[in-house]
């Protein structure tokens, strides 16, 4: 490991039984919730509010915010509600974390649920990682028994229990409206907003709805201040985060790096591109954010300059496609996702995703028409913005950054098949 990387919430990773209590309690694990409840809920929101940390989920929301939106107590029920359903193409930081230490999740937890008045927390967790499932019910087992949940919490009197649900695998149950429905026993499809969840959530109570990095990170907060957190990252990009990269680079993985931190430094850090190809395109969140070529290498990693630079940092899902790769066909394994995946409920993303799937299947295989470019591109014109939620965003993103960047190659897909260009044998993907 050099200097850049900053080993916060991967510190864990490598130690034997990592995901045990006993590991975690050696490592100053739930020091930090006994420290916040010495401290009022509303000091320990301070705290988060402070530490100026944005949702890690993907879409950067702050989180102290976020929670200080939430309507005031009346008495009633109120919800924390962790979004595990991690499941965007190329994202996989939460399940390894979830994985290798579910305990400072666990911990992060009780922390945010005492700082909302919360007594009832839920993780959603994405429904084909059963492992992750049973890691966690493990582990919020031993954390009862160790009296970190359940009644009277360590003697102080707060009370948190925590339901781990596991979701029946659909990419929309990670849209936190649908998510929340799904939760609640219903087909998951997303809600208008507004009300947001913070004043009408789960059961119509308030509900603040977290991505687990995001909880993870509040125990460090909490132990090391506002002011440790705020010395990392970026002005308005504070902190560190979980970089995953994937494809065809040397050492694919997790890199825990300071926002800010750019493509080129992470590359290197994971050995560069494999031996003897060059780099040719790159997601900066996942293939919902526009995609980026070997000229963004210096754009930093955080929320605003990848904003400016014309893409969205995301889930910081870095996958990385050398030359052997057709982006027509990288496009169109995408597309044919988020059509699988759309909910319907909306028709621009459910008619919109469809059509766009025939015409990007066509290029793959050479019999795309002379407007076939112009049609898909009039397509995500109407999709964006005009969605239900943000999935029909998300297929746009990849078809018009693709088309700016390599034109040509959806120009070839009017005469010429993919795998005659790009002979799959070559390439390490699809
Ligand atoms: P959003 O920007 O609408 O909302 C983000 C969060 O801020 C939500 O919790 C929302 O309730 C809250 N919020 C926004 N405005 C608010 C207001 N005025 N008052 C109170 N709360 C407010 O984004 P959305 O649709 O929740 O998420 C989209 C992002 O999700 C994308 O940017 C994408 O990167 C990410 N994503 C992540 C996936 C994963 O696997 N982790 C999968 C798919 C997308």
């Amino acid at each position: 490991m050099t200097d850049t990387l900053t080993p916060i919430l991967t510190r864990l990773w490598d130690a034997p039984e990592s995901w045990k209590l006993s590991t975690y309690e050696q490592h100053e694990g739930y020091q930090a919730l006994r420290q916040a409840l010495t401290m009022t809920p509303e000091a320990v929101l301070g705290a988060v509010k402070d530490s100026s940390i944005r949702g890690r989920g993907g879409a950067g929301f702050p989180t102290g915010l976020k929670w200080s939106f939430m309507a005031p107590p009346d008495g009633g029920p109120r919800y924390l509600v962790v979004n595990a359903d991690e499941s965007e193409p190329g994202t996989c930081k939460d399940i390894p974390l979830m994985m290798a230490n579910p305990h400072v999740l666990i911990e992060g937890v009780a922390i945010s649920s005492y700082a909302i008045g919360c007594e009832k927390a839920f993780i959603y967790l994405r429904g084909e990682v059963v492992h992750v499932y049973r890691r966690l019910l493990q582990a919020v087992e031993e954390a009862r028994a160790a009296g970190y949940l359940g009644e009277n919490v360590l003697g102080s009197g707060a009370t948190l229990d925590i339901v781990v649900h596991a979701g029946a695998g659909a990419y929309i149950c990670g849209e936190e409206t649908a998510l929340l429905d799904s939760l609640e026993g219903r087909r998951g499809q997303p809600r208008l907003k507004p009300p947001f969840p913070g004043a009408a959530g789960l059961y119509a109570r308030p509900t603040s709805v977290n991505n687990v990095e995001s909880i993870a990170s509040v125990p460090g907060i909490i132990r090391n201040g506002a002011d440790w957190f705020k010395s990392m990252g970026t002005e308005k990009s504070t902190g560190f985060g979980i970089f995953s990269l994937s494809g065809h680079v040397a050492n694919p993985g997790q890199f825990e790096a300071p926002l800010g931190i750019t493509m080129r430094e992470l590359l290197d850090l994971a050995g560069g591109i494999r031996e003897g190809h060059r780099l040719k395109f790159w997601t900066p969140g996942g293939s919902s954010t526009p995609i980026f070529t070997e000229e963004h290498l210096d754009v930093p990693l955080d929320f605003d300059s990848v904003a400016a630079a014309g893409s969205m940092l995301g889930t910081r899902a870095l996958q990385v496609f050398d030359e052997t790769v057709s982006v027509v066909r990288a496009v169109a394994r995408w597309t044919e996702f988020y059509q699988h995946e759309s909910c319907g409920k909306c028709t621009p993303c459910r008619e919109g995703t469809y059509w766009m799937r025939q015409i990007m299947t066509r290029l793959e295989h050479g019999k795309g028409s002379q407007d076939d470019i112009d049609k898909l591109l009039d397509m995500c014109d109407n999709i964006l913005g005009r969605a239900f939620c943000a999935l029909g965003d998300a297929a746009t993103s990849p078809i018009t950054s693709a088309i700016k960047y390599f034109r040509e190659e959806f120009e070839a897909g009017m005469h010429t098949p993919v795998d005659v260009l790009f002979p799959p044998e070559k390439s390490m993907l699809f």
